[in-house]
């Protein structure tokens, strides 16, 4: 393939990731933009491989490769289950960083990449820069995916004078940087850019083990921006135009998607990054401080649900992790189906941390098929709880946690949750009294108009869908 033919390839790739992007910013059009996607990826592949930059016996390798490649990303994809999405991704984004780190290496030692003066600056700039940003992408992906599997706790590490070891760090890595550029040979260099790479794998782990469990979102689009400038500093290394487009474009949204977080957590980035927010997580609920919930807690079977359900003008669903865990949406459509032919308002309520990854519940919630346009986003619905006779909260806790807005010493204070105990009637589905993600106390379930219906999400809605229809 001519170097001509390969740059149109990859202007057609490029146009069709953005055209990509715009099509996953809306649930009606993701299937297309998917496609895009897929179709964009597929292009930029072949014109790399037939491209000028490969010669023919480096093909072979290549093939090999996309079949060992394709063969383990085709079985993780098809037994990976949707609750283990976020681990998937998080490893993912490791390799991306990985990557970044090897092409460094490699086109550090290359003979055959030749530059001088301010070129040779420049280059070896590239390669200081995308080693770095891999480093820290590949240790801080792999902390996540340990805190986000449940291998590594939630709770944050906070490490005396964590703040002056980084600043330490980010020093030595300047000073090293200085190093690397004077020195007159490879030979020379090496020491320098292997004193950084392990400087920035620490500082990866340390950054991501000092977050707490309730700035996970957080630091899941945080860390998929991060494998975006990775990739586009590996196409700095390569001189490959189209590299450097993606990865930009993946850093980019991965950074306007972690902003979207950080508002919806009520949090400011800094202070995400500066860790410690959120103990750590599914630790049955404490009874022992002065802020410890009061009241009693009331349960309720499957039937009564299924009555108040049937008796209410207007139902709000809030889904949460306990749904995705659960595999319910497929129950919860049918019961949403049942309810509305029987002339009951229902609607969702989508909080946007809900779950454990960004869109998650409307992932669960367009697979179960559930019409697109009562589907709510948590901005367009809070205000309605008043106005609701029943609110079922199916396997969320932290985002209906009512001390997010009413206990200032609450460690989940200012972040906006889902009102559901203004409404007539809240029930509560879980399985115990244990608390969520964040391990905070949930005091809803001792509220007065709170029911709790306790029991696996599907198991119990199972039931309420036979009682409803009988
Ligand atoms: P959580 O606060 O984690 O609560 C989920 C609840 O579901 C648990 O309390 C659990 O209680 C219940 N549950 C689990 N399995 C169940 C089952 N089979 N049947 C019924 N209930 C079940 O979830 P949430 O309210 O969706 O909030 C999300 C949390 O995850 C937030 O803290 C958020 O910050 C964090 N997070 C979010 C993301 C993204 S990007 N969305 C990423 C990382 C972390 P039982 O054990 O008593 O059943």
């Amino acid at each position: 393939m001519s170097q001509s033919l390969a740059t149109v390839a990859y202007l057609g790739a490029a146009i069709l990731f953005i055209l990509s992007l715009s099509g996953l910013s809306n649930p009606e059009t993701s299937r297309r933009g998917n496609l895009f996607g897929m179709i964009g990826m597929a292009l930029a592949v072949l014109a790399t491989v037939f491209g000028p930059s490969v010669s023919t016996s480096g093909i072979a390798w290549i093939v090999i490769a996309l079949v060992v490649g394709g063969g383990i990303g085709l079985y993780a994809a098809k037994v990976v289950k949707m609750t283990q999405m976020p681990e998937l991704v998080a490893l993912m984004h490791s390799l991306v960083g990985l990557a970044a780190c090897i092409v460094g290496f490699a086109s550090y030692i290359d003979p055959t990449m030749k530059y001088e003066g301010a070129e040779k600056i420049i280059h070896e700039v590239e390669i200081y820069i995308g080693i770095l940003i891999g480093a820290v992408t590949f240790s801080g992906s792999l902390i996540a995916f340990g805190k986000l599997a449940g291998r590594i706790g939630g709770k944050p590490l906070l490490l005396p004078a964590r703040h002056w070891l980084n600043l330490i760090a980010l020093l030595v890595v300047i000073w090293f940087g200085r190093e690397f550029l004077a020195a007159p040979d490879v030979n020379a260099g090496m020491l320098p850019l292997i004193v950084m790479t392990v400087i920035a794998l620490l500082f990866g782990i340390h950054m991501v083990m000092a977050i707490g469990g309730a700035d996970m979102p957080v630091v899941v689009s945080m860390l998929n921006s991060y494998s975006g400038w990775a990739a586009a500093a590996t196409g700095f290394m390569l001189s490959n135009d189209l590299l450097i487009v993606t990865g930009a474009l993946v850093g980019s949204s991965g950074a306007i998607l972690s902003y979207i977080m950080c508002t919806a957590m009520n949090r400011n980035f800094i202070s995400v990054i500066a860790g410690g927010f959120g103990s750590g997580g599914g630790t049955p609920a404490k009874k022992s401080d002065a802020t410890e919930p009061q009241g009693e807690v009331v349960p309720v079977s499957a039937a009564e649900t299924s009555e108040m359900l049937r008796d209410a003008k207007s139902v709000i669903i809030v889904p949460g992790y306990g749904m995705a865990v659960a595999q319910a949406q497929h129950t919860v459509y049918e019961i949403t189906k049942t309810l509305r032919e029987k002339g009951v308002d229902v609607r969702f309520a989508i909080h946007p941390v809900a779950g454990r990854m960004p869109g998650h519940m409307n992932v669960l919630l367009a697979e179960a098929k559930v019409p697109y346009d009562i589907v709510m986003e948590m901005d367009e619905i809070n205000e309605d709880f008043p106005d609701t006779d029943v609110a079922i909260v199916i396997g969320a806790n932290d985002i209906v946690n009512p001390s997010a807005a009413e206990d200032p010493a609450s460690p989940i204070a200012g972040m906006p949750v889902l009102e559901v105990w203004k409404a007539k009637t809240s029930i509560v589905m879980k399985r115990s009294m244990a608390s969520g993600y964040a391990g905070v106390d949930n005091p809803l379930f001792y509220k007065e108009n709170n029911r709790m219906l306790f029991g696996d999400a599907k198991k119990m809605l199972d039931e309420v869908l036979v009682a409803l229809k009988g």
